[in-house]
């Protein structure tokens, strides 16, 4: 919906707004998931998010948008994703640290009707994480269509700290986004909407107690900044960066949040019962160089947010519950950054335009290059601790995300990071003409065959090639998978099978790298990163036929394939 229909939409929508106050919707919460396996089926759907017309959308375990993961550090968690879309896909686990393998990156594509089944150690300390999908050239479409959802990592440093902390009472996941609704009630796939949804919501209001209330905010939105505050201009207290607990509290009255960034922060409502208060992105004052900021007259970069000040939820303080937080904490822990002396190699990164206005099948790149899938930007030693410095020639700015770690910004534009930015990273907003710097440790996990990426994180640009990828080497050998024709290297049994189909490995073995199950006409059904074998892949959901087993080698990474047939 353009123009006309647009102009409809805000016409009415200011009657409504003069006429009446009761024009809210109760603030949709995402489902919950807890403990250390994880049942994930991503699907095609429909939601009801205007009256009228459903929208079709996707969604994992929902109709859109999908549960909120809550995990443990330390222990090791499972996935179980379920392919049920009509397209393949990918499931990302940002901001996590783990196996590249396992990353749900864009090399790890999930064919439709596939089972991946991706396993780590938490690592990652307590904040909010998200996961959603990243197959290259569709991210803009599948998180458009509602494809995603929280994680939420505790560990025993933050559980200790007096943090509201249950879940939809005092403690309230806010994804952020806007969508663009055609007439006929359907997401369109632009990078700005013209109307603000959190949770999935559209005019969104919730009601929380008179006592201090924890937000996690993600950025969710396919471009655009939001500059947070709220309508009484009070203070907040940011309490994490992307990736943890910052070491205290820090007090500001606005925040502006980009695209796949998250914070959290307190609000203390305590002896306001019966008010009210907005939450509200105050983009009026962003520059033509912010995402948000930037005003296009007509075509897809035209929408009614651009540059205004806009109500994201509506906040109706009632009734403390029973044992209220009701203070902010003076600290939250201690936060020790890497020394900047520590790093042993400096990446040069640049960021460029390839027109001077982000019109319409402009481009934007990273280090002169289009994102291309067979090219590996840069092969980083296993341990190494890197300073990233990335100079943005353009006239736009960019968040920049990185897999695989967690960073520490060490300057942009030559200043020390804010407060509340001073603390674990995973992405960070490169502005234009400006240079950011920052380190990290690129530890535990090696892998020649799969990389990890880095990119812009407004999944228009990221689609549009502004990505890049790293391999981290190790004493791994390096070079390609072949499907060899050479002996197997393992056996399987009992053939046929029924329930359970075990892998018998010959002595030379070290291991398995991957394990692939397809059907007799090559379709993939299962697939399996660095299986944990002992107790038999399940197979009793599978139909009666032949099915082919291929086992990538951990040492050799060379392919060898057994065929089964199941009962
Ligand atoms: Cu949230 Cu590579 O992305
Ligand atoms: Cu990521
Ligand atoms: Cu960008």
């Amino acid at each position: 919906m353009k123009k006309q229909s647009s102009l409809l939409v805000l016409f009415l929508s200011l009657i409504t707004l003069s006429t009446s106050a009761q024009t809210y919707n109760a603030l949709r919460i995402p489902d919950t998931l807890s403990g250390t396996t994880f049942n994930l089926a991503m699907k095609d759907t429909f939601a009801q998010i205007l009256p009228g017309n459903q929208t079709i959308t996707g969604g994992i375990n929902a109709n859109f948008w999908g549960p909120t993961l809550f995990i443990n550090k330390g222990d090791t968690v499972h996935m179980n994703v379920q392919n049920n879309l009509n397209d393949s896909t990918t499931l990302h686990w940002h901001g996590m640290h783990l196996p590249a393998v396992m990353d749900g990156g864009p090399h790890q594509v999930i064919p439709p009707g596939t089972l991946w089944q991706p396993y780590w150690k938490v690592t990652n300390d307590a904040a909010t994480y998200w996961y959603h999908p990243h197959l290259h050239e569709t991210t803009e479409e599948q998180i458009t269509k509602g494809l995603g959802g929280l994680i939420i990592v505790r560990d025993s440093v933050e559980s200790a700290l007096p943090l509201p902390r249950t879940y939809s009472v005092d403690d309230i996941p806010l994804v952020l986004t806007d969508r663009d609704i055609t007439t006929a009630n359907q997401f369109s796939v632009v990078p700005y909407g013209d109307s603000m949804m959190v949770n999935g919501t559209l005019r969104p209001q919730y009601t929380i107690p008179a006592q201090v209330v924890r937000f996690r905010i993600l950025n969710g939105a396919i471009e655009r900044s939001y500059n947070l505050g709220f309508s009484d201009s009070r203070t907040f207290y940011v309490i994490t960066s992307d990736g943890g607990l910052l070491s205290t509290p820090v007090a500001l009255t606005r925040y502006l949040l980009h695209a796949g960034e998250r914070i959290e922060i307190l609000v203390n409502c305590s002896g306001q019962s019966g008010t009210n208060v907005f939450l509200k992105a105050y983009n009026s004052t962003l520059s033509q160089q912010t995402p948000g900021g930037d005003l296009f007259p007509n075509g897809p970069f035209a929408n009614y947010l651009a540059r205004i000040d806009f109500n994201i939820l509506r906040l109706n303080i009632s009734n403390q519950t029973s044992n209220p937080i009701t203070a902010i904490p003076t600290a939250l822990r201690t936060v020790t950054t890497i020394p900047a002396a520590n790093a042993n190699l400096t990446r040069f990164l640049t960021i460029s335009d390839t027109n001077i206005v982000g019109i319409p099948g402009a481009s934007f790149l990273l280090n002169h290059k289009l994102f291309n899938i067979n090219y590996n930007n840069y092969a980083v030693p296993l341990n190494n601790t890197e300073i990233w410095q990335i100079t943005n020639s353009g006239n736009f700015g960019h968040p920049f995300h990185i897999h695989d770690v967690e960073f520490n910004i060490i300057s942009s534009n030559g200043a020390a990071p804010a407060a509340a930015q001073a603390g674990w990273k995973d992405v960070v907003f490169v502005p234009a003409n400006t240079t950011v710097k920052f380190i990290a440790k690129f530890d535990d996990y090696a892998d020649s065959l799969h990389p990890f990426m880095f990119h812009c994180h407004i999944s228009l640009h990221e689609d549009e090639g502004m990505m890049g990828q790293f391999i981290v080497t190790g004493n791994n050998p390096t070079g390609v998978s072949e499907i060899t024709n050479e002996e197997s290297r393992f056996s399987l049994y009992p053939n046929p099978a029924s329930e359970k189909l075990f892998v018998k490995l010959k002595e030379e073995y070290e291991g398995i790298y991957y394990l692939r199950l397809t059907n007799s006409i090559g379709r993939t059904i299962l697939m399996l990163p660095r299986p944990q074998i002992e107790n038999g892949i399940d197979i009793s959901h599978l139909t009666p036929g032949i099915y082919f087993v291929q086992v990538t080698d951990e040492k050799t990474l060379k392919t060898t394939t057994q065929k089964f047939i199941k009962q």
